[in-house]
This record gives structure tokens, sequence and C-alpha cells, in this order.
């Protein structure tokens, strides 16, 4: 299976991103044999979609959540009311919040856990430096939540370079090495989390990831929110699954 998952971030609202989910079901009609896409719009398009996606088989994400379900938190959104308002995924530890809004390993896996408990996947970010941002982030995960996580490697120098800067497949790889590493010290042994690549992926160099075994998938920005970009990144998902199909 390959994972797609939009990060709209704040490229598009509530009118333009049904719109644009209505396209891209209608450009994959009728296939069954899909990857799991996620799409993660802002939070005040979340309830607009999750009708528009509700008889679909792709999925709703968010692009945060707080660390506590409920009380008296003005402005923040708990991983209870995601999973209420129709969310099955969650992206959590972006670079962008760790800049933009400080967000320290210690956040992050607060918010790991309450998503976990929410019963939430979670779709971790780590850049360029792995191996203290994903110890970090991960503190108090249990092994039995496991199977609700995904690892995203997102070196910052990547992101949002519109194809230009995406990291070379030689250098993806060895940071997937790097994380499962990590991951299995973490764990007690091998765990089987999917692994994605983000940061500058479009419909051009999304197969080039996605062929490959050890990739799982990717997370996408502002290509995400292009018609012809995510139909055709969506298109290399189905390829690499189906290497004889398409
Ligand atoms: P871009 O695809 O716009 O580079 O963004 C990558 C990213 O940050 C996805 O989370």
């Amino acid at each position: 299976m390959k994972y797609v998952i939009a990060n709209w971030k704040m490229y598009q609202g509530t009118r333009g991103g049904a719109a644009l989910v209505r396209a891209m079901l209608r450009a994959y009609r009728g296939k069954t044999d899909l990857p799991e896409v996620v799409v993660c719009p802002g939070f005040l398009a979340i309830g607009e979609l999750q009708k528009v996606l509700s008889r679909s088989r792709v999925k709703l994400g968010a692009q945060d959540a707080f660390w506590e379900d409920d009380g008296a938190h003005t402005g923040s959104v708990g991983p209870s009311m995601l999973k209420d308002a129709g969310c099955e995924y969650v992206i959590l530890g972006h670079s962008e919040r760790r800049a933009e809004f400080g967000e320290t390993n210690e956040m992050v896996s607060k918010k790991v856990g309450a998503a976990l408990r929410a019963s939430l996947r979670v779709v971790l970010c780590v850049g360029a430096d792995i191996e203290g941002p994903l110890r970090g982030s991960l503190e108090g995960v249990l092994r039995k939540d496991v199977g609700r996580l995904l690892v995203v490697y997102e070196p910052e120098g990547a992101i949002s370079s519109q194809g230009r800067g995406a990291e070379d497949l030689e250098k993806v790889l060895e940071a997937f090495a790097k994380i499962r590493a990590v991951l299995k010290d973490l764990f007690n042994g091998a765990v089987s989390v999917p692994l994605l690549y983000g940061g500058s992926v479009d419909g051009e160099n999304a197969y080039t990831y996605l062929r490959e075994d050890a990739i799982d998938g990717v997370l996408v920005g502002s290509a995400s929110v292009k018609i012809h970009h995510i139909t055709d990144i969506i298109g290399a998902a189905l390829r690499a699954m189906n290497p004889r199909g398409l």
C-alpha cells in the first residue's frame, strides 16, 4: 500500500477545497486498487469536506491538534474534536509549526500521545535532524500504539521549492535507514511503520520516490492543491502499486 497525504497548509479554503476534492474523486472514479489518499485541509474546511468525502475511500486528516482533549484552551482544537468531525489522521510536528510556533519535541510528544489516545493515525514529521526529534517526539509512545503511526522525512531545505529542491532519492533512503534504526531501538525490535517522504513532491517527481519499495508514500504541500499535480501523484502511486497494470 502506498500513501498520498495532501497537506493543504493555508493554500485552500472551504469552497475551493470542496471543488478540488470533487475533481480528484472524478479523476479516479471506478478505480478499485487506489492508494491510501488522505486530504488534510485547514480546520475550517473539515466539516464540508467530510460531507464531500463521506462516500469515497479518500480519508480526512488535520494539520495539527492540541495535546488536551477538552477544557479552557481558547483557540485550540483537540484530537477528539477532529475524530468527531470525521478525521482519521493528523499531521504533527511539522517543521513549519516548529519554526513558527516554537513547537518543541516535548510539545509534539504530548500531541502525539493525545492523538493516539483519541484513536487518530499520527503522521509525524521530522526534518533533516532526525534522531533527537524522533526520539523526543515519540517519548512515551507504547509499542501497542505503533500501528497507528506514520513517519515523514521532510528536510526543511526541500520544502516549498516547487520541485527544484526535492531531496535526492539516495539521501531519502539514507534518512529512512536512520529512522528505521531509531524506531527499532525505541520499540525494542523492528516495527512496521510506514515511512513517507515530503518536500517539493509534484506530479513530475512523485514516481521517482513512490516506485521505491522502501518508500511507503509522500506528503505533498503546494502541489496537492493543483488538480493536475495531485491526480498525477495519485496516478504515480497507482503505477507503483500495480507496475504491470497502468
Ligand atoms: P511542499 O510540497 O510545498 O514543498 O511542502 C512540503 C510539506 O511541507 C508537506 O508537509
